[in-house]
């Protein structure tokens, strides 16, 4: 009997056709050169510099004390799910109760289970690029079709509601979009989001999945809006959030939904099939996040601002880089498409995914290539970091593409 060789082309067809993360490979190669002992800048990841703040730890060293070591309900702890639902009704002017709630290990968790709840195979969702790298792969997880629709650079990377009602079938299912955006940073105001809502509201069958998650990262005088608080589809929003990246807590895994009870039903019962509640100590922790003081919220918030403005400002004297305004979470995203052709003798660089190596390779930054993230004209920039590193990484960014010709 001969043996049988398993190479990863014996894996499931729906993970072979699954893109790798390209935040997670860039952030791979920069530890490998940072390993062979070069200073290496990773501006790659999209994750806070900031420590979970004092009071937050604290809640999790007392849950360990007070016990909190077995299974919680699937569904989250119904205090957190209760402290949830305030915040919704309170912060975003969304009616939902606790039973409306469920939290996740982390918003890609939410955002990946809601997509499995609502999909079936063919259904299309229509996606607002530039968008986040795991949205189209959560889809094609589904077997779900993407409709990806581009937001100009012009248009500050937003989309129109023209652009969304022609985009719509009778196939589609979903409308998804993050405000403030990664990769862009660009935060929907509330007149776009109600002009974006009259064509959803006309098209009954189309549910909205709002990614939320760096709503305590907006630098706009009006603050957030959430889409979720119109009344005219109310109940086809499906709002995602979660704790990682307002208050610096990436590693503690939690996310929710606030939905309408069948599609909170719905999660529950995958969620209760797949994973069963979140980390109970996490649990703990998000509720003293989300019922606690704002002020280290506010205070990480001011810090992004003002390296905002400092890589936007230093990026603008790179000649040859187009750069938006980001009005909220912590990247810069230059089109850099004026290099492409252009080579250093060696490495001709044809799009941004070559850029972002050879940048890598030559001056030991890392960035993100805009490919995954549907903008293939533009790298992702990582603020997240030390204003010092930020200098540096723009003074060596600038130094190398002067080579380029
Ligand atoms: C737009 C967007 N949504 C969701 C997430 C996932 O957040 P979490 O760490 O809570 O899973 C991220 C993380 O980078 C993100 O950028």
């Amino acid at each position: 009997m001969s043996a049988v060789v398993e190479t990863a082309s014996s894996l499931a067809d729906r993970i072979i056709a699954l893109e790798e993360s390209s935040t997670l490979g860039m952030t791979k190669k920069a530890r490998e050169l940072a390993a062979q002992g070069h200073k290496v800048i990773s501006l790659s990841v999209g994750e806070p510099d900031f420590k979970t703040p004092k009071h937050i730890c604290e809640a999790a060293k007392q849950a360990i004390d007070e016990g909190y070591h077995g299974y919680s309900p699937v569904a989250g702890y119904a205090d957190l799910r209760k402290a949830i639902a305030d915040k919704f009704k309170n912060e975003n002017n969304i009616n939902w109760k606790a039973e409306n709630i469920v939290v996740s290990t982390g918003a890609k968790h939410s955002l990946a289970n809601v997509i499995q709840v609502l999909v079936n195979p063919g259904d299309e969702v229509v996606i607002l690029a530039p968008y986040w790298v795991s949205y189209s792969e959560m889809v094609k997880l589904a077997e779900g079709k993407s409709v990806v629709i581009d937001g100009s650079f012009e248009n500050n990377f937003k989309v129109t509601p023209d652009q969304l009602e022609a985009a719509i079938t009778e196939r589609t299912r979903i409308v998804m979009f993050a405000s403030p955006n990664n990769p862009t940073g660009s935060v929907y105001s509330e007149a776009e989001l109600r002009a974006l809502a009259a064509v959803i509201a006309k098209h009954e069958n189309v549910f909205v999945l709002a990614d939320e998650i760096y709503e305590y990262i907006n630098f706009t005088p009006q603050g957030h809006f959430s889409i979720g608080s119109i009344p005219e589809i109310h109940d086809r929003v499906i709002t995602v959030n979660g704790v990682a990246k307002g208050y610096a807590m990436t590693g503690w895994r939690i996310g929710y939904i606030g939905a309408a009870k069948w599609i909170a039903d719905g999660v529950e019962k995958l969620q209760g099939q797949v994973t069963s509640g979140t980390g109970s100590i996490s649990q703990r922790a998000a509720l003293a996040a989300i019922s606690g003081p704002k002020d280290a919220a506010k205070e990480m918030c001011e810090a992004y601002e003002r390296r905002r403005n400092l890589v936007v400002g230093l990026l603008k004297e790179i000649p040859g880089f187009k750069v938006n305004m980001p009005e909220g979470a912590f990247y810069a995203f230059p089109d850099i498409s004026e290099y492409f052709g252009k080579s250093d003798g060696t490495t001709v660089i044809k799009d941004s995914d070559d850029f972002c190596t050879w940048l890598l390779n030559e001056a030991y930054v890392a960035t993100v290539a805009g490919s995954g993230f549907g903008a293939p004209k533009c790298i992702r920039i990582s603020t997240a970091a030390s204003d010092e590193n930020l200098v540096e990484a723009c003074r060596r960014i600038k130094e190398a593409v002067a080579k380029l010709n």
